[in-house]
């Protein structure tokens, strides 16, 4: 298993806590402390900029009102009110120009955020894998966050995953949940390899297709893992055709410097923003780009992003008008006009 040793944060205790709540906290820390973006001393300092107060001050407020509206779908009766639904089939299709006319056609099932908790009930998964069974489709992608709160229920979701494994080949990445829970990738790992899923951790894997190799690349979490984009990509031939599975869309920020581009990039980790309030929309969406990067087939600037609203949820344990969902993305040669050539 390539997985280096991790730092444990809190050995012993496996129980986390991780809610909608503080991943806002998380997420606004990231954009106010961008990692990747050294500081500046010419650029626009925080004092310069006259609406930072104003921001600084509105934050905390913002925050409270969240937090105090998502404590709403914290009440038993609530989540009464809207049981857990068992995940809808989405089909995508992806236009690819220059996909090589063997991988036209090519079909695929995009699942993530499974969250296995024993709230979810036992036969929840179970069906969620019979209805991506009946699919039949080439191979199955898991974007992470298999685990939920804490490894008791590892065994189960392993023999349930395993069915679909045994069936049809089926690759995954690990998400911030699924380090937070097993931080030494301890016990994961193992129970997926024993399930008969390949896990990617920064490393791929070549698949034929009608006579044509498609690599499926998995790179480690952006905020639990060590992402290593270039030592994913280190086995695919130059020029080589891949599709990228990382749990955490804002991958798609470093594929700057990457000279071969992914056909598509596969990611979870929004929910879709899970709770879609009226008028607003999500409250919060775990990206650098908000409400931009929360779910569905996205244009961005190297690539296709495909983000599912995925399969489980985080406390509070409730989707409001945000679906769970199995996607069947099929990739399609895309036709270029002369005229867009020409552009
Ligand atoms: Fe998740």
């Amino acid at each position: 298993m390539p997985c280096r040793p991790r730092i444990c944060p809190n050995p012993g205790d496996e129980r986390i806590n991780l809610d909608l709540g503080t991943t806002l906290i998380r997420i606004d820390n990231i954009r106010r402390y961008p990692p990747r973006e050294p500081f500046d001393p010419l650029s626009n300092s925080p004092g310069d900029d006259d609406g930072h107060i104003a921001r600084t001050l509105m934050r905390p407020i913002m925050r409270m009102l969240v937090n105090g509206a998502l404590r709403l779908f914290d009440f038993p009766g609530f989540k009464k009110l809207f049981p857990p639904k068992l995940p809808r089939v989405v089909q995508v299709s992806v236009p690819i120009p220059g996909l090589p006319s063997t991988l036209d056609k090519t079909r695929l099932v995009h699942l993530s955020d499974i969250h296995y908790c024993r709230e979810l009930g036992p036969g929840f998964l179970q069906q969620a894998i019979t209805r991506t069974m009946s699919l039949s489709p080439g191979f199955i992608a898991i974007t992470g966050d298999m685990l939920h709160r804490d490894m008791e229920p590892i065994q189960e979701l392993g023999q349930v995953l395993s069915k679909i494994a045994k069936r049809i080949d089926t690759y995954a990445v690990l998400g911030n949940h699924d380090l937070q829970v097993d931080p030494l990738c301890s016990r994961l790992p193992r129970v997926l390899k024993q399930a008969g899923i390949k896990l990617l951790i920064n490393e791929s894997v070549g698949v034929k297709i009608n006579g044509s190799r498609l690599y499926i690349v998995g790179i480690d979490d952006l905020w639990e893992g060590d992402a290593d984009i270039q030592k994913a990509l280190g086995c695919v031939p130059k020029g080589s055709p891949y599709i990228l599975l990382s749990h955490n869309p804002d991958i798609v920020d470093m594929l700057e410097t990457v000279e071969n581009k992914p056909l598509l990039v596969l990611s979870g980790h929004t929910h879709g923003g899970q709770i879609s309030l009226p008028v607003l929309g999500p409250p919060m969406v775990p990206s650098i780009a908000g409400k931009r990067r929360c779910h569905g087939l996205i244009r961005e600037k190297h690539t296709w992003l495909h983000i599912t609203s995925g399969i489980g949820m985080v406390e509070p344990l409730v989707r409001f008008r945000v679906d769970p969902e199995i996607s069947l993305l099929t990739l399609e040669k895309a036709v270029v006009s002369p005229h867009q050539q020409a552009g």
